[in-house]
Parts: structure tokens; sequence; C-alpha cells
């Protein structure tokens, strides 16, 4: 059995025709989505909405905005909504127009791509695994003028400490920089967003997702935060009707299931502490910290490559992310979500399998 690998997590249905089996005999552990799945409530919500899909959506989004506004405890003029934050990420890239953009790698590929469709020219600043991939110094302002960073940091999940994420926007923003700054899973830690500084730097697009904390992939909604003005520079750049109707209608209500959001902080943290138990046990593995739903994994035995246990992985029915091609990585990275207890239990178990008698 082989599958080419593919260029993100989650590409299972690419995997499930390649390998010629259903879609729900694969266990996913290459993208990072809430193991609870969507939040209840959103069957009956989709019979609720049903009737309004014969109208065009509201194209500003207002409600879905206003919610957005009362839950961050900003204005509704401070966020503009898209298809999915990776359309947001094309939209800025276009939008902005920058003459030189920088990426803080390793990094989602979806940036580089973007600059590149937009004809940005771009460079890298590459971190260290030492810093466990975080950035250690402010990157030069005169290198770029449109950064791009992750916070938490992906794939790696980390952090940077608030003091040092604050200077390295006041240094980009006070040299006229503009910052996309990706916190497509700080839900998972919410009081590490920067979105409480927000007024203070016009320059910073804070960049976020519905579809990764709230296991909604496939309905496509994220939205950034901002200065009104650059928002509304921005909005003018976009497609109209990019965000139907029933996911403004899901992303509503998300935000309200209080018991939910709470839940699912309270079995990332644990499942993550026993993934990193388990993991600790297994030869040849180093972990890197996370304060997500994910974790980068280096494989250390002479020859092991990641390409190989994914192979090796697959005949198990389990999907774990290659992350050789990430900028910054090699072939012995992989990366794997945390899931619920039983399903962590069997991705140990088939590692330890593979590790210990399969040849990687
Ligand atoms: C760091 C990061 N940012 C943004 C995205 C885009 O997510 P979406 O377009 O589903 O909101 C991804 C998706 O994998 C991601 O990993």
């Amino acid at each position: 059995m082989s599958a080419q690998t593919p260029p993100h997590g989650g590409d299972v249905y690419h995997l499930a025709r390649t390998l010629g089996i259903a879609l729900s005999d694969l266990l996913d552990f290459s993208a990072n989505i809430n193991p609870l799945g969507f939040p209840p409530g959103i069957p009956r919500l989709i019979q609720e909405v049903l009737p309004e899909i014969v109208h065009y959506p509201d194209r500003r989004c207002l409600g879905l905005r206003q919610d957005l506004a009362a839950y961050h405890c900003l204005e509704p003029e401070q966020i503009l909504v898209g298809n999915g934050s990776t359309e947001l990420i094309y939209l800025a890239a276009r939008a902005l127009q920058p003459r030189q953009a920088l990426i803080v790698a390793p990094a989602f590929s979806e940036y580089e791509h973007a600059l590149n469709a937009a004809q940005v020219p771009v460079e890298f600043l590459v971190t260290r695994e030492a810093q466990n991939f975080t950035l250690d110094q402010p990157p030069d302002p005169r290198a770029a003028d449109l950064v791009f960073l992750a916070n938490p940091a992906s794939p790696s999940g980390m952090l940077l400490p608030p003091e040092r994420l604050l200077a390295t926007v006041a240094a980009l923003d006070a040299a006229g920089v503009y910052l996309l700054l990706d916190e497509a899973f700080v839900d998972f830690v919410e009081e590490a967003s920067f979105k409480g500084h927000l007024a203070q730097f016009p320059r910073v697009l804070i960049l976020r997702s519905f579809t990764k904390f709230f296991g909604i992939p496939g309905m496509r909604l994220g939205y950034l935060l901002g200065d009104p003005e650059l928002l509304v520079r921005l909005g003018e750049n976009q497609e109209p009707w990019s965000v139907n109707t029933m996911a403004q209608a899901m992303g509503r209500h998300c935000l309200a299931e209080a018991d939910y959001l709470a839940r699912t902080r309270a079995l990332i943290g644990q499942e993550r502490d026993y993934l990193l138990t388990g993991l600790a046990a297994l030869p040849g593995l180093k972990t890197f910290p996370s304060a997500v739903n994910y974790l980068l994994i280096k494989l250390t035995q002479p020859g092991w490559t990641a390409a190989k246990l994914q192979q090796a992985m697959l005949a198990h029915r389990i999907v774990i992310r290659d992350a050789a091609n990430f900028r910054g990585l090699d072939e012995r990275f992989f990366r794997i979500a945390v899931r619920a207890r039983a399903e962590n239990e069997r991705l140990l178990r088939a590692l330890q399998d593979c590790l210990i008698t399969g040849e990687l």
C-alpha cells in the first residue's frame, strides 16, 4: 500500500481514493481539528437556516461580526469575515501590495502561495530547532513591508512569550511594516491572543479561524481583526458573497457554545499530556512543547524518515502529517493532532509497532 504525500494535512479524500478504502476507515491525525467534532445543535441549526438559502448571503456578515465583536470585546468595524482564513491570507497579499514580504518559517505554506499569486517577492526568516522553532528576536524591519508570523507557531505549537511578541509587533509597527499575525490556533489558549493590543497597532491584522477549534473545516469560515480603515481597504478587494449563509449562522452558533469551549480546552490539555507521556516512552522520538492541539515530532534514529513512517502508519489506517516540506524542517519531522483518548491510544500502539518492529 502506498500513497503520495499530500502538501497539507487533512487530504483524506485523496488518500482514501488512492488506497481504495472508505473515508471513514481512515483515522486522521494529519489535520488539527477538534476531536469533539462540531458543537452540539449544528444539525438542528442547519434545518432552521435552510429556508434562508433562497437569498444571497449577507455580504457584510453583520450578525456574525456583531457576535464576534461581543465575544472579543471589539467593534464590528474591526472584523472582516472570510471563506476560511485562507481566503483572507490571499486577500491580504493581494490588497496590501507590499514591495517585499517576509515569512517567519517554518510556516503554513499558503502564505508563500498567496504572495506568489500576488507577485510579491518573498524572503524567509527560518527559526531554529534550539528555539523550538519560534522567533528569538524581532525580524529586521528593513527586510520587508509585510511580515507573516504565526502565534501559536505552526507546526511546532509553541507560543511566543507575550513580552517578546509585543516587542516584535512594536518594532515592526514603528517602522511602518504590516504584520499578518496568524492566530488560527489561539482559541485553544485564548488568553494568549494579541487582540487586546490591536487598537495601538493599526498595521497589525490578526487572522482567526473557526475551522480548527470548532471542527468545521468543510464549512470554510475565518476572519481578520484589525484597524477599521485597513479592513475597508481589504474588503473592497474581496469577492462578494464569499461567506455563505450557513457558515455565517454556524459561526454565531459556535460562539455561544460556552460549555463546548470549556470541554474542548480541558480535553486538549489532558490528551496532549497523555500523548507526550506516551511518546516519551517510545524509542527514537523527540517532541517539542506545544500549547495547542498538535505536536511536532522528530525521528532521531539514523535513516528513519517521516515519509516511511507515514507509509507504515497507513497500514494501520492512520494518517500522520509528514512535515518534511515545511521550510526549515527536514525529512525527519512529522506532526500529529491531539485527538480523543481511544484514538490517541490507537496512535501510540501503531507508532510503537512501526518504531519497534517496522522498517523505517
Ligand atoms: C497556521 C494556519 N493558519 C491558517 C490556516 C487556514 O485555515 P482555514 O482556511 O481553514 O481557516 C491553517 C490551516 O491549516 C493553518 O495551519
